[in-house]
């Protein structure tokens, strides 16, 4: 039953029949569909064995799209280098969400591309020092420099198009880049790329908030959608608890945009980033909690809203140097799967959505009909402190009562009553349960006249939609309601069955024939059968006892003459067929073979816990992970044991011992030869910064091949005598530091943070720009200089990372020098090794490394021999205790059992306020706190280093330690490791 009769509607559509949409919807295959996508940026998770994992959660909590990101700077590394090999390829993308079962919407980007808190918005450094022109325009050197990159995205997309039987369903060919009619040939030249390169599926575009300047000749894309971030960004997490309004304009906006098209969210707001110096992750997760999801996301379906992305899903690691200059390596985001890939409690709210929203066929055509602002004809609300939205399927005239507090931000408990027009005349809701209960910030969707399964009739609900659809010969509805309401609901009973005996359900059957009326009292916890009988199952249950249950697809052992080739996983495309299995952790998916009678689960585990299965009556038989499990009939549903393996109690990890040192800032040593350094020469700079005062040198690090991490500049001068400081403007974006010697003796650092930058504890974007460089004067120290040889001024300065839009072309080093009694000669600099075009690790990338001595001698790679090393504990610091930058090194074995994901952190101490700064080094790769399998080996040695840079002369004592978040019996499968080993470096 999987390809219908084409909807009537008149449609539309890029190039392909196979996508297209009217005013209400998208249509894939002629099928509407509900497009319920996440984000998830797979360079924040450079293990590819680990994408099927993110999708799978994804699938599984009922999402049927991905919307990935991908980062040019990364792939691009220099003029004329395309880099899609290891985690920079896009065909395991295709191959994983194909397997998975989840379209793709793929957003190259480019131009600001992407912004998604990276350095310069996606868009390469080399371009930002190498065009002069202005980027995201028609000039010739930006085009020159962008079409080889979107020239390989098509190639990789072309045959993976929906259209072609592959997962990628639309191109967003830029990012809330302001569609005014001046940027119109632009977006035209973009579009003729994709176009002539066989890009058939739509092309699609974000734009910032209700822009209200979008294209209609001329650059317009197919399908225009806006994004949307109520809760505000850079640093609403500092107050997790306040509420801004939902926004009533949405609606409306829709309409005068592009009301010929369906109402496109490419990204709501899934949670927020948090910033250096910010109050953590869980604040960001508290301020877009599962409250917040119902609120807000209800109110987007009640804008009529059919196409949406949560930004983020899954938002993974900025490792390297993919942050812009404001946030740190954890992209966490406060999302509903965690950065160490754990679900959260976010993660049961958007599965609640999204299984409602899968079953829900009705829900995909609705118009819009009224709200409590505008008045809704023929409906009643008592209640004054409620707001109700009505969408009617105008086929099935199924109705959905979208309501809210009329105050979203309200945490009162309120209630009210609904009269309304439905099939049989009209109707007070509730009937005999008094009224509806809202508990603060919660909404919640009143439906009448919806059908479920092959011939389910609900003539109205209350109580919320878990499930609904068919099991087997049986029309399954899975409803719920939080377990201090009541709820009701009315439907036809179906077959000869039983009624559930718990006292908190009372059944009347209505005058009308068939109907049956059902009221569930307040107190109604855990699971309830409400009815059963051989052609219908209802049940109900509080939201937390229906989070625990898993809908996987299941996928037909031989594909029907219905299924479309290639869409074999898809709901509804491959499949329509499912079970409900309760319990796991997570279920990712399921089989029935033996003639339908045996149930094969696979899944994971974080504890052993009950099983509750909802199944075909023949399934006799279960296997979880492959093992057998007892189950019994407990009426209508399967009831077994599932129990954790013993090996996962086996699962520990050593404390980080054994550190051998080296000192990694030699530049400061005297006798210290820079001859083979860049001399810094150039006095022209496509960098908006130009040089402030000196003698016109620039002294940018990416003017001379070193855009990422940490840049060292030496200043030569032969003294007279008489020089008495440095006066220096040093760039290094919010947060940077730099160091400043003079020959061997330190001088002092420099700093910005988010304290100097807010004055009123909120960070604004004038805030951030504001604190991206220094002008300091730096006296030397008595006796410090020569007089009569050469001097050198050392500068250490961390770039943080590019600025984002309009200022991706940051300046990052030094922009203004002048010597005090003096003039510097030969100013030389030094970065990565080898700069953005010959760097040796093509694996981790030009993101990974920097400029300090030990990251150019390849000290943090695995198999560097550190045997002649000094033994010496992180915790001691830096010998002498003074400034500068050291290296500690160490290695352990982990031997993780077979089938466990575990999921482990790197912990430095608590509220560190120690001057120091620290790189950790996983394996080779500059990561951060959470670290999965592919950068850990689990059965394996591994190797962490940790660049040390004490800031002063104060002795500091980091420690470190490896710790487990959580064990799970289960996984993906399989995680190749890629981590390249040390090999000689020139
Ligand atoms: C959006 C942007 C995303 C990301 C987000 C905030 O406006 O499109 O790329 O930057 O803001 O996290």
């Amino acid at each position: 039953m999987v390809r219908k009769a084409p909807d009537s509607n008149s449609k539309s559509n890029g190039l392909t029949d196979v996508v297209q949409w009217d005013n209400y919807s998208l249509f894939i295959h002629d099928q509407r569909v509900f497009l319920h996508s996440g984000e998830f940026h797979t360079f924040r998770l450079p293990v590819p064995d680990l994408w099927l994992d993110i999708f799978q959660k994804m699938v599984a909590a009922g999402l049927n799209g991905v919307s990935i990101y991908i980062h040019m700077g990364a792939t691009n590394p220099s003029r004329g280098v395309l880099d899609f090999n290891d985690w920079r390829a896009l065909q395991p993308i295709f191959d994983a969400a194909k397997l998975a079962g989840i379209f793709v919407t793929l957003r190259p980007g480019k131009f600001d591309f992407i912004n998604a808190e990276t350095t310069a918005g996606g868009i390469a450094h080399w371009i930002t020092s190498e065009v002069a022109g202005e980027l995201r325009t028609t000039a010739t050197d930006w085009t020159a420099a962008y079409e080889p990159y979107v020239s390989g995205i098509i190639d990789a997309v072309v045959p993976n198009q929906v259209s072609q039987g592959g997962p990628v369903l639309f191109v967003q060919i830029d990012n809330e880049f302001n569609q005014t009619p001046s940027h119109a040939a632009y977006f035209a030249q973009l579009e003729t790329q994709y176009r002539e390169g066989g890009v058939v599926i739509p092309l699609t575009y974000n734009d910032l908030n209700e822009g209200r300047n979008f294209i209609n000749g001329t650059g317009a894309v197919d399908l225009y959608g806006l994004d949307s971030y109520p809760q505000g960004t850079t640093s609403a997490c500092l107050n997790p608890t306040d509420w801004s309004p939902v926004a009533t304009s949405y609606h409306s906006y829709h309409l005068s945009a592009n009301p010929a098209q369906p109402f496109y969210m490419p990204e709501f707001q899934g949670g927020l980033f948090d910033f250096w110096g910010g109050p953590g992750y869980d604040a960001c997760a508290l301020l877009t909690e599962p409250a917040f999801q119902d609120v807000f996301y209800k109110h987007n379906w009640a804008s009529n809203v059919k196409l949406i992305s949560y930004y983020m899903v899954y938002g993974g690691t900025s490792w390297g140097g993919f942050p812009f200059p404001v946030v740190y390596t954890s992209y966490d985001y406060g999302a509903a799967i965690r950065e160490n890939r754990a679900l959260s409690d976010k993660f049961d709210e958007l599965k609640r959505q999204g299984l409602f929203l899968r079953s829900s066929s009705e829900f995909r055509k609705t118009d819009w009909i009224g709200d409590t602002s505008t008045g809704i004809p023929g409906v009643t609300l008592n209640g004054s402190a409620a707001f109700v939205t009505l969408l009617k399927n105008p086929d099935t005239g199924t109705q959905f009562f979208v309501t809210r507090q009329a105050d979203s931000t309200s945490t009162a408990n309120i209630s009210f009553t609904l009269t309304v027009p439905f099939s049989q005349g009209t109707l007070t809701l509730p009937q005999t349960t008094g009224s509806i209960a809202l508990n603060g910030r919660q909404s919640k969707l009143i439906i009448t006249d919806y059908t479920f399964g092959a011939a389910g009739a609900l003539l109205y609900t209350t109580a919320s939609i878990f499930f609904a659809g068919t099991i087997g010969a049986r029309d399954v509805l899975f409803l719920f309601g939080d377990a201090d309401q009541s709820h009701e609901f009315a439907l036809v009973l179906t077959g000869a069955g039983t009624r559930s005996a718990s006292s908190r359900i009372q059944f009347t059957n209505a005058t009308a024939a068939g109907i049956t009326t059902v009221a569930i009292a307040s107190g109604a916890a855990g699971l309830l059968t409400v009815w059963e009988s051989p052609s219908q199952l209802v049940l109900f249950a509080d939201p937390v006892t229906a989070a625990m249950f898993w809908a996987p697809a299941i996928k037909a052992p031989t594909p029907s003459n219905d299924t479309v080739p290639g869409f074999e996983s898809f709901w509804q495309f491959g499949t329509n067929e499912t079970v409900l299995v309760g319990g796991p952790y997570l279920v990712r998916n399921a089989t029935i073979s033996n003639e339908g009678s045996t149930l094969a689960l696979r899944g994971d585990l974080n504890a052993s816990v009950s099983l509750t299965i909802v199944a075909p009556l023949e399934v006799r038989e279960v296997t979880w992970n492959g093992e057998r499990v007892d189950v019994r009939a407990e009426g209508a549903l399967l009831t077994g044991w599932l129990t954790q393996s013993a090996s996962v109690r086996e699962v520990k990890v050593p404390a980080l011992t054994e550190w051998k040192f080296a000192d990694s800032l030699p530049e400061v040593q005297s006798g210290f030869d820079d001859s083979s350094w860049t001399v810094a020469n150039k006095t022209r700079t496509n960098i908006e910064v130009k040089p402030l005062f000196g003698d016109g040198r620039v002294l940018y690090g990416c003017d001379y091949g070193f855009c990422e991490g940490h840049v060292l500049f030496r200043g030569h001068f032969n003294a007279n005598g008489s020089e008495t400081a440095a006066n220096l403007t040093i760039y290094g974006g919010f947060s940077f530091a730099a160091s400043v010697f003079i020959n061997d003796r330190f001088i002092s650092t420099v700093s910005t943070n988010a304290q100097s930058a807010s004055d009123d504890g909120q960070l604004t974007s004038a805030d951030i720009l504001g604190v991206d460089h220094v002008n300091a004067l730096f006296a030397f120290p008595d006796g410090s200089v020569v007089p009569g040889r050469d001097n050198v001024l050392t500068v250490v300065v961390d770039n943080m990372g590019n600025e984002e839009y309009p200022d991706e072309k940051s300046a990052r080093g030094i922009a203004g020098f002048e010597l005090v009694g003096g003039t510097f000669a030969t100013w030389k600099v030094q970065g990565k090794l080898g700069g953005y075009t010959n760097f040796p690790d093509k694996v981790r990338g030009v993101m990974n490394e920097g400029g300090l001595f030990g990251e150019r001698e390849g000290w943090h790679l695995p198999g560097f021999d550190t045997s002649s090393w000094t033994p010496r504990d992180l915790s001691e610091g830096l010998p002498g205790g003074g400034a500068g930058v050291g290296f500690f090194v160490t290695m352990f074995d982990l031997a993780f059992p077979r089938n466990t994901d575990v999921l482990v952190s790197f912990q430095f101490e608590e509220g560190n306020t120690q001057p120091y700064r620290a790189l950790l080094f996983v394996n080779g790769w500059k990561f951060g706190k959470a670290i999965s399998p592919g950068i850990l080996d689990y059965n394996g040695k591994n190797t962490i280093a940790v660049a040390l840079w004490a800031l002063d002369n104060t002795a500091v004592s980091p420690s470190l330690e490896l710790v487990i978040d959580s064990v799970l019996d289960g996984g993906v499968g399989p995680i190749a490791t890629n981590n390249p080993v040390w090999e000689p470096r020139s």
